[in-house]
Formats: C-alpha cells, sequence, structure tokens
C-alpha cells in the first residue's frame, strides 16, 4: 500500500554527504516496498527553520482562536512542518553526529514540530504521545564508533531522537548507523556497507 513518507535532511555536505547516502538508499527500499508512495523532503541544511522566539512560543500556547495577526504569523511555520509531521506515515531522518547529538538545524525542527496539544499533551498521568502509528528510519553517521566501547556513553544522538520521537509518540524507530567513518583507510566504506545491512534488515520488518 502507497504510504505519506517525510524525508529530513540535515548535513551540510551534500553530494559527499554520508548521511543523505543512507537516507537516499531508506527511501529508495521503501519507495519499491511501498510503490506509489507520496515523498515529501525537508532540507534542513538549505532551507533552516529558524530558532524559536518568544513570539512563536506565546504563538504556541495561545488559542488558535485568540492569536493576533502577529502571532498567526508567527506560528505559521510551526504550524506547516508540524502538519507535514502528522501526515507522514513514514519518517526518514538523516543526521549526522554533531559534538555527539544532531545538528542544531535538527533541533530547531524538532523545536517547532514538539506542540503541547498537537504532537503531545499531558494527561494526569504523564505525558501522552500524540504523533501515533508512524514509523521512523534514522540514518545516522558519525566519525567513530558509539553503539560499542568507550564512547557509547557519548551518544546523545540515536538516545536523544528515540527519547524525543518516543515522546511524541513514535514508537516504531529503526536507526540505521554508518559509523566509524574516520577510522582507518576504509572506515567510511565499511560504515557504508553495514548501513547497507541494517537497512535490508529493517526494511525486511517493515510491514
Ligand atoms: C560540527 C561537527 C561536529 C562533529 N561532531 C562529531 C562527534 O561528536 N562525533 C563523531 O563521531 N563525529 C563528529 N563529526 C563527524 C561527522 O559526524 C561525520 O563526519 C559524519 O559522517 C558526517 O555525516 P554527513 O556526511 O552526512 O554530514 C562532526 C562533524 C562536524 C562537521
Amino acid at each position: 500500500m502507497p504510504k505519506n513518507i517525510l524525508v529530513i535532511e540535515s548535513s551540510h555536505n551534500g553530494a559527499n554527504s554520508l548521511s543523505r547516502k543512507v537516507t537516499a538508499e531508506t527511501l529508495a527500499q521503501l519507495q519499491a516496498k511501498y510503490p506509489g508512495s507520496a515523498v515529501t523532503t525537508r532540507d534542513l541544511d538549505k532551507n533552516p527553520l529558524p530558532h524559536l522566539t518568544g513570539e512563536v512560543i506565546a504563538a504556541f500556547y495561545t488559542p488558535a482562536d485568540n492569536r493576533t495577526p502577529a502571532l498567526q504569523e508567527a506560528i505559521k511555520l510551526s504550524d506547516i512542518v508540524t502538519d507535514e509531521l502528522l501526515a507522514a506515515d513514514i519518517i526518514v531522518i538523516g543526521a549526522p553526529m554533531w559534538n555527539f547529538n544532531i545538528p542544531s538545524v535538527l533541533k530547531a525542527w524538532v523545536d517547532h514540530v514538539a506542540r503541547a496539544g498537537r504532537t503531545f499533551m499531558y494527561s494526569a498521568t504523564g505525558p501522552v504521545g500524540l504523533a501515533k502509528g508512524k514509523t521512523a528510519y534514522l540514518a545516522l553517521s558519525r566519525a567513530g564508533v558509539y553503539t560499542d566501547g568507550p564512547m557509547k556513553q557519548m551518544d546523545f544522538h540515536d538516545t536523544y531522537l528515540r527519547s524525543v520521537l518516543g515522546f511524541l509518540g513514535i514508537t516504531d524507530v529503526h536507526a540505521i548507523v554508518a559509523e566509524g567513518a574516520a577510522m582507518g583507510a576504509d572506515g567510511a566504506k565499511n560504515a557504508i556497507a553495514s548501513a547497507e545491512q541494517q537497512l535490508v534488515a529493517a526494511i525486511q520488518k517493515a510491514a
């Protein structure tokens, strides 16, 4: 059955990007699995979202009917990217590791889509994610190795994305990790080969 696929890119590296290679391959495999799928791409390097301002946050917490024209304008971009997320069945997120976490352009996207009343809410027993029924594929690239070994505790990359997506209700999350790219002459080649294997396994599992 065709799906609505949302692709989020955050690498600055253009055609040389490792994470973009993995997002492209992930998208190709998803399109083969779900022919006729609709694809929306949001490239946060080419078109970065601004950081949240006081005005945008004020608009978040003002009921839609009470927003002034200025607040309506301030919330427009957030509404567009939140609508894109809510409309998607599948989200593919390309994210290089930057200083042990995600690039700040991707963090800005998270800040725009984490919306009380739209993508999460607080119940009497705690937070409830509202962006349910979606599958996420994370195309993660790193110079070093963080899935195991001494740097594992420095992984705020996979762990952060899984945490925040889970908070929004997206719990079916598959990480495809291209890591160790800067380690040795064959680092990048090995990282891609391993990512391809992880991707095949993840797509096989998909319903
Ligand atoms: C600003 C910046 C910060 C980085 N921080 C880390 C890091 O903390 N750990 C790491 O292993 N690699 C780090 N890297 C390396 C990238 O994660 C690595 O080169 C990755 O393959 C880049 O993916 P891309 O080609 O999709 O941009 C950093 C790169 C940049 C540009």
